[in-house]
């Protein structure tokens, strides 16, 4: 079944703040975007694929004050970090933005004045409490007082006292609009459960936004106004648009891509991507996005993950440990995306044993050494297929479409599952079959077995690029298909019998625990 024919797909991670190093919570939101970046471009669709940093605002600067840096030369540090995650992390991203670059300050100036021409920005005070971690403005009613008679966000961020003069955006004029969108876009905030706290909050009313700060500078200034920086939300939510080109609206990145777009993001910035982000668009006369969707968090060993509880996960560590492709397949198959779930290293030792190993590694170990052994090293030739056969191979060719729908809703979970009942499939074929009994017995009978395996398992290579490309990569060399006939287009050619194949190599070791006694 080919794929679309090059229907523009745009995908984009948040844009990292650089105060900190990478952790496990970027890396999850990259890897799952470039899991998806591969997998509709694999299908045949036109892919953009965007992530960056978030360089401005008050929290960054303050992080660049403590380490006694300028802000530019912090942030250049820091976002190198980022852009460096990307690359260990194997993602095919096509576009890294900043936002202090050139491109990204025209597009936030070019918005500001729509937003002004449309009469959607007035001058006034703010007078409120923010939080400086969230970079958030929050009202009374949201805080909760601590034994000290201090304030803090929901989120557990500290918040201070702000008064200070400032642009507000009429976000109370909005709310009608916004939920005609979102009834009209029933799809466009995922998950359900999320959607509708998104629409509950909306319908509880909504206050104008302070859009700009006049308290530090690090920041994109108002046109016209330079005493004023945009507000940091504002400023990076932009990036989306910036790297496609905005205010070019007629470029042929912008005219392709938007609004033909997925943002994902974590719960804890749901509010500014599903709310303040369309309104924004919509005051400015671009479309809205076409989809948001909101992933959980991850916890270590059961417990929140902090830097005071000394608990956080290195990507860059946990990689070097366990191997890329073991680290991509765990955070995608543990947990039902959209939901919260537990790194923990019993976990990711099972997966990589149980799944990786013994499941789809062992069937391909399997299959590739008696092919090796008493087929002469080449694909053999299959003779008449028997109904144990055909079910087998069946369920091989209706994978991709099962996978196609469960991807659609971003549901990587479901899609690995659907793709280990294959595996569990095959597994229980070649028991079954027994072809190591057939070698003397009937070899014809063994040929036609290994072939259905072996295409089998071509359909499960191909279709597990996306998760993991090294690991397939190699099991693809192995099965002598062609570098060039890997995408879903290629699952309809089967593997040709007589073509010679490398020396099989285990694709998935077992990881040895050395916590074991
Ligand atoms: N700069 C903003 C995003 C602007 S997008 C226009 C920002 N940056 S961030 O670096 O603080 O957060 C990035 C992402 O990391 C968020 O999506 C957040 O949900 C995610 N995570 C932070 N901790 C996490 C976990 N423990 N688990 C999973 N994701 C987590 O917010």
């Amino acid at each position: 079944m080919p794929g679309p024919d090059q229907t523009p797909f745009y995908i984009t991670t948040p844009i990292y703040y650089v105060n900190d190093a990478p952790h496990i919570g970027h890396a999850y939101t990259t890897i799952a975007c470039d899991v998806l970046a591969r997998f509709k471009r694999l299908d045949g669709y036109r892919v953009h694929f965007l992530t960056g940093t978030d360089d401005h605002g008050q929290k960054v600067e303050k992080s660049a004050q403590a380490a006694d840096m300028e802000p530019q030369a912090f942030t250049d540090r820091v976002s190198g970090n980022f852009r460096q995650l990307a690359q260990v992390m194997n993602c095919t991203n096509d576009d890294f933005i900043r936002t202090t670059e050139p491109r990204h300050k025209r597009a936030c100036q070019a918005v500001w004045r729509k937003l002004m021409e449309a009469g959607d920005i007035y001058l006034g005070t703010y007078a409120g409490w923010y939080a400086v971690r969230d970079e958030a403005f929050y009202g009374e009613n949201e805080l909760t007082k601590q034994p000290d008679g201090s304030f803090i966000a929901p989120s557990g961020a500290p918040v201070d006292w702000v008064e200070e003069p400032s642009y507000f955006f009429r976000l109370s004029d909005w709310g009608d609009r916004l939920l005609a969108f979102y009834e009209r876009e029933p799809d466009a905030i995922m998950p359900e459960s999320r959607r509708n706290e998104v629409i509950a909050f909306v319908k509880s009313g909504l206050r104008d936004l302070s859009v700009s700060r006049t308290t530090f500078s690090w920041g994109v200034p108002v046109p016209d106004d330079p005493d004023h920086v945009m507000y940091v939300w504002l400023d990076a939510l932009t990036n989306y648009i910036t790297a496609i080109g905005y205010p070019d609206e007629e470029s042929e990145s912008f005219s392709t891509f938007w609004p033909a777009v997925l943002h994902m993001v974590g719960k804890d910035i749901l509010r500014f991507h599903a709310v303040y982000w369309p309104a924004f668009l919509m005051a400015a006369g671009v479309a809205p996005p076409k989809r948001v969707f909101a992933h959980g968090w991850w916890t270590s060993e059961g417990q929140k993950i902090s830097k005071s509880l000394g608990n956080v996960i290195d990507p860059f560590e946990i990689v070097k440990r366990y191997g890329l492709d073991q680290v991509r397949y765990f955070l995608l198959r543990e947990v039902p995306f959209g939901n919260d779930g537990d790194f923990s290293y019993r976990a990711v030792v099972g997966r990589i044993n149980n799944d990786l190993a013994n499941d789809f590694g062992n069937l391909a170990q399997r299959v590739l050494s008696m092919v090796a052994k008493n087929c002469g090293g080449q694909v053999p030739e299959p003779g008449g297929f028997t109904a144990a056969d055909e079910a087998l191979l069946t369920a091989a060719r209706e994978l991709a479409g099962r996978l196609r729908a469960a991807y659609e809703v971003q549901a990587f979970h479901r899609a690995l599952e659907m793709t280990w009942e294959v595996v569990g499939a095959a597994n229980r074929y070649v028991d079954e079959q027994a072809p190591w009994a057939l070698r003397k017995s009937d070899p014809a009978r063994m040929a036609t077995v290994l072939y259905t395996v072996l295409e089998t398992v071509k359909h499960l290579a191909i279709l597990t690029q996306p998760v993991m490309p090294d690991a397939m990569s190699s099991l693809l060399d192995q099965l002598g298909q062609p570098a060039e006939r890997r995408s879903f287009a290629d699952l309809a050619g089967a593997l040709r019998p007589g073509t010679a194949l490398p020396k099989p190599q285990g694709v998935f070791p077992r990881y040895l625990d050395e916590t074991a006694a």
